[in-house]
């Protein structure tokens, strides 16, 4: 038997409407704020994500699904979408149509990870960014749409976590002594930490090792490296958000597994998740347009969440509605001859834009009955020899338990 690919899935009709209603919530959120959906390609030239999400990430090291094309070009399947939306920012000249562009984006993502619960090689992101926007408003507004989903969803118990990695001069600044200081104290760290001190130090931030993390308890934070600039930006963030009553905590630690932040970082995480705890993340990126060959820099921030991870806290939740037939209404067959007019009434019901279905196994009356009442329909029709001759049906709603007769010219302003 032929099986989905390792971390990948598939998405089943019982599944569904769970993808559908975090979607349409996902929509309502975008629209409130302003944001415009883009959509770029699935596949992108290598370079798109190697030249900004930074060639020592994990991401571009070693989970990117990179081939070579027929034509013999490298191309990657998007890791993720803020490097592509800058490539297409910058190739449709988004930037000079305006000073502010608000856009959003959903859809499927790949990285090759190891698999485990709510991480996958194929998941889905949601994400909104905001380009040409240097204020800290706009780092807020990022904040804000994110939690705006979370307040649609009614998803309760996380936290979000903030900090600032400044801008360019005072990151190489603590790069520089955060490195002394880790060099000095190398034999205590781990391995995988010793590795990552000589390629990339800040990524030693995120190590899980009890001892990386003891030893870090006393290194130098980024919070204290912040020249003006960067440390101004940051207390605005911080009171705004003070002001709209945002509950959030400042982890000096966050710094996020791609290279192109500067200044804010940010991360949703829940307890429900388990270790891979974060189910959103992003910050300000003031760098990455001249790094995607932009003329000039363009300062831009955003988010992005993922779908899966979301769907598994509403699941925990029990943030679904169970009953997808509730409304649906069930045709029942009680005599041969009434397939025409079971055709005829469902048109009429489905252009009324309701869900309307019947049977296609020949089950008895009763067993139609059973299977309506099994599946939840809250209305079923039942068409015998007598509605045939007099023109009428017989509704019932299966949830008072009573039955009416009409005839066919009320179907059409039936009250359902
Ligand atoms: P990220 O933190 O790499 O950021 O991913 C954002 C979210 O995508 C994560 O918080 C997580 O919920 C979800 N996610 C990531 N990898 C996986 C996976 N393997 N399986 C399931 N879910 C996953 C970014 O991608 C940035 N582009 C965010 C951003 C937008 N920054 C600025 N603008």
């Amino acid at each position: 038997m032929i099986k989905t690919l390792r971390g990948t899935k598939d998405i089943l009709p019982s599944e569904v409407s769970k993808w559908h209603y975090l979607e349409d919530k996902i929509r309502e959120a975008t629209k409130v704020f302003g944001y415009k959906e883009l959509r770029t390609p699935i596949l992108e030239h290598t370079e798109v994500f190697s030249r900004s999400i930074g060639q020592q990430t994990d991401i571009v090291n070693k989970e990117m699904y990179t081939f070579e094309d027929r034509g013999g070009e490298s191309v990657t399947l998007r890791p993720e979408m803020t490097a592509a939306l800058v490539r297409s920012a910058i190739q449709q000249k988004f930037s000079d149509q305006g000073p502010i562009k608000r856009l959003w984006y959903m859809g499927p993502f790949f990285r090759y990870e190891r698999p485990q619960a709510g991480r996958f090689r194929q998941f889905h992101q949601f994400g909104a960014e905001c380009l040409n926007a240097n204020s800290p408003i706009s780092d807020v507004e990022a904040i804000n749409l994110a939690l705006h989903l979370t307040f649609l969803l009614d998803i309760k118990n996380y936290v979000i976590l903030i900090n600032s990695i400044g801008n360019k001069i005072s990151r190489d600044k603590y790069i520089s002594q955060f490195s002394e200081f880790l060099n000095d104290n190398s034999s205590k760290l781990s391995e995988l930490s010793q590795k990552r001190l000589i390629k990339n130090p800040l990524r030693i931030l995120d190590s899980k090792d009890k001892n990386d993390i003891e030893l870090l308890n006393s290194a130098p934070e980024i919070l204290d490296f912040l020249d003006s600039e960067s440390s101004d930006h940051f207390d605005e963030v911080r009171s705004i958000l003070d002001a709209v009553n945002v509950n959030y905590k400042i982890e000096p630690k966050l710094v996020r597994g791609l290279d192109y932040y500067s200044h804010t970082v940010f991360e949703f995480r829940s307890d429900v998740l388990g270790s891979q705890d974060s189910f959103g993340g992003g910050g300000r990126y003031n760098e990455l347009f001249s790094q995607l060959g932009a003329k000039k820099d363009i300062p831009a921030v955003g988010f992005a969440m993922g779908l899966e991870r979301l769907i598994i806290i509403l699941e925990n939740q029990k943030l679904f509605s169970e009953n997808e037939n509730a409304k649906g209404i069930y045709l029942v067959k009680a005599d041969e001859k009434a397939s025409l007019m079971i055709e005829n009434v469902l048109k009429i019901i489905r252009r009324r834009g309701l869900f309307a279905t019947l049977d296609l196994t020949g089950k008895s009356v009763k067993s139609q009955f059973k299977d309506a009442g099994k599946n939840s329909f809250e209305w079923v029709i039942t068409i015998g020899e007598n509605e045939i001759i007099s023109n009428t049906l017989a509704i019932k709603n299966m949830i008072e338990s009573k039955q009416i007769n009409i005839s066919l010219d009320e179907l059409d302003t039936f009250n359902f």
